[in-house]
């Protein structure tokens, strides 16, 4: 073989060793994603509390984009901005009514093809909320397919049926009989005594309307269950494609989908569903291959495969999100079977529950896409709860947060240490959501530099902790919570091995559960990240491969953690780490 030739072999043997270690799905091979994902840092903005541009009270696009420079400050490289079309308002924006047009309190289509525009100046992806389950019921499809006449072009975009059996009337719920007709997700079908048909089937709330991608086992005797190959559901995935193709087109990269499991219905294993996402996948690939897809599925071992780039590990789903967070006295933390969460300062949390389905799932997923594990979001509460409200604990969380692999999510006023507040009144759907939602705290002020509106209009209520939780206060202090997450954010993006795809091994025994302390390593670098929730002052011994240097830099810390050499042994050389209360340091091992 000629020398050139060689090369060619060479290169081409490479090339088949790299894909056969790439698992192959829908006949093509699986890819974490674009390059983009390798360091991206996500900012979640839910629009109505981020900025109020026009003085009513409730955030809006222009606002989003007049702070975009404080966003990319952060050093965060996307946004996933929760649903900004236009919709009935029952439930935070995700009852749709037009897929297509942005909703008038946030701006116009133009606004937000102008968001992404100069978002990209900075360097920075715009993903969107794409609620592919279901509609609201003031949706112009369903309004149609209530009518009498099943053959309309919108009539079988929704499951009806004239007959449900004695355990599906349970609770069921009538269509606007309830004071508030967002606030059940109890039962699964809604008398709505329509001239199409007497119920209809839900997906979350009575006015969201379970879109029909069909059923994967349909009951023969349920004639109203259609199979996925019906007409009904090939016009609802030819319909979901040509709203993302809408968006994408005019630049947007990409979408966070809401309830992403709950398309195909009687699914077993999701196997119908996983399928339909792998097909939507395959045509992203051939005609949006820079364009991600983030899942709200919570179980990444079924979401990855299906062709979602990222999955989120939070309040449901995979349970250790939980175990770590929520202690037994807030409402996401009731009736969980733990006494203390993990990050709870009387140190007497577990975080075996986090041990053992995050390192399943991680393991499983690692070569083939991102486990997400967010700050907050929109669901549920901030960091900033209870007990866990100082921000020499948030730095702790947030140290977490941003140096676990996978791709990080801040939810907006995480990095402020933004207070979840209790006690709050349901606001357009959002029940205990409420205390997650309220407005970015921007400076002084009644309204928190978040609009000018009077007080009363605010969308949530403002509480800055006496003008201490704000950018405008954090930003002046080199020592504050924002300025902290400022450096970790950097330190991710600059070191491979605390980045998205650094690797991850957690180096506690099960019999000692404080302080946390994990690796982050490649092949050329390696970090140890130690962990310390607790009020109490925690050590541990680990044992250490190194160069023979031993050389162990800090790079990050807050509070005190000590770490000294003990001896050698034939694994490695073994260290005490000692960690003072409310402690985190990321180290640099040679
Ligand atoms: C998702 C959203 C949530 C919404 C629900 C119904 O869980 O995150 O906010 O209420 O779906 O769309």
């Amino acid at each position: 073989m000629k020398k050139k030739e060689i090369k060619k072999f060479i290169l081409s043997s490479l090339l088949l060793i790299t894909m056969c270690h790439v698992p192959e799905i829908y006949g093509q091979t699986q890819h974490k994603g674009p390059e983009w994902l390798n360091n991206a840092v996500f900012y979640q903005i839910y629009p109505s509390s981020f900025k109020d541009s026009d003085g009513n009270g409730i955030g809006d696009i222009p606002g989003i984009i007049s702070k975009l420079d404080y966003i990319k400050s952060l050093g965060v490289t996307a946004l996933w901005i929760n649903p900004v079309f236009h919709s009935g308002w029952f439930d935070g924006g995700y009852d749709v009514i037009d897929f297509y047009k942005v909703d008038p309190r946030f701006g116009t289509n133009t606004d937000l093809v102008t968001l992404t525009k100069e978002a990209h100046k900075l360097g920075i992806k715009v993903c969107l909320d794409l609620v592919a389950g279901h509609t609201s019921d003031k949706c112009a499809w369903f309004e149609q397919s209530m009518q009498a006449d099943s053959n309309l072009e919108y009539s079988n975009y929704y499951i009806w049926t004239d007959k449900i059996s004695e355990k599906e009337k349970q609770g069921i719920i009538k269509r606007h009989m309830q004071k508030h007709p967002e606030s059940s997700t109890i039962g699964s079908f809604v008398e709505a005594n329509a001239p199409r048909a007497k119920y209809y089937k839900k997906n979350f709330f009575e006015c969201q309307p379970a879109l029909n991608y069909g059923f994967a086992h349909p009951d023969a005797d349920k004639p109203w269950e259609q199979p996925i190959t019906a007409p009904g559901p090939r016009a609802v995935v030819r319909e979901l494609k040509n709203i993302m193709a809408f968006w994408m087109d005019k630049g947007v990269d990409g979408f966070r989908v809401d309830m992403a499991a709950s398309l195909v219905k009687n699914d077993p294993g999701h196997k119908a569903t996983i399928n339909l996402w792998r097909g939507i996948r395959k045509w992203m690939n051939s005609n949006y291959p820079e364009n991600v897809l983030i899942s709200e599925w919570a179980n990444p071992a079924e979401s990855i495969p299906a062709g979602f780039n990222i999955d989120f590990y939070i309040h449901f789903g995979l349970k250790g999100y939980p175990s770590l967070f929520f202690a037994p006295d807030t409402h996401w933390g009731k009736n969980r079977g733990y006494d203390f969460c993990y990050f709870d300062k009387s140190g007497k949390g577990s975080m075996e529950i986090f041990r053992n389905n995050y390192t399943v799932a991680y393991e499983a997923t690692k070569n083939t896409g991102y486990i997400a594990i967010p700050s907050a979001n929109h669901d549920y509460q901030r960091p900033n709860i209870g007990t866990r409200n100082t921000f020499e604990q948030l730095k702790i969380t947030m140290t977490f947060f941003l140096t676990m692999p996978g791709v990080p999510f801040i939810y907006y006023g995480d990095e402020i240490g933004m207070k979840y507040q209790t006690g709050l009144p349901s606001k357009e759907g959002s029940n205990h959501r409420s205390g997650t939602r309220t407005p970015m705290q921007w400076g002084a002020g009644p309204d928190a530099g978040f609009s000018t509106c009077n007080p009363d209009s605010l969308y949530l209520p403002v509480d800055t902790g006496h003008g201490k939780i704000t950018v405008a206060s954090e930003e002046t202090d080199p020592g504050s919570l924002l300025n902290y997450v400022r450096k970790l954010i950097a330190l991710r993006r600059s070191s491979p091995a605390l980045g998205n795809n650094g690797d991850w091994k957690l180096l506690n025994d099960k019999d000692q559960q404080y302080p946390m302390v994990y690796e982050r390593y490649t092949l050329k670098e390696k970090y140890l990240v130690v962990l310390n929730p607790s009020e109490k002052k925690q050590e541990i011994e680990i044992t250490e491969k190194t160069s023979g240097t031993a050389k162990a830099e800090t790079v990050i810390s807050s509070g005190k953690v000590s770490f000294k050499e003990r001896k050698n042994t034939p694994q490695g050389i073994r260290f005490i780490i000692k960690t003072a209360p409310f402690s985190a340091s990321i180290i640099k091992i040679d």
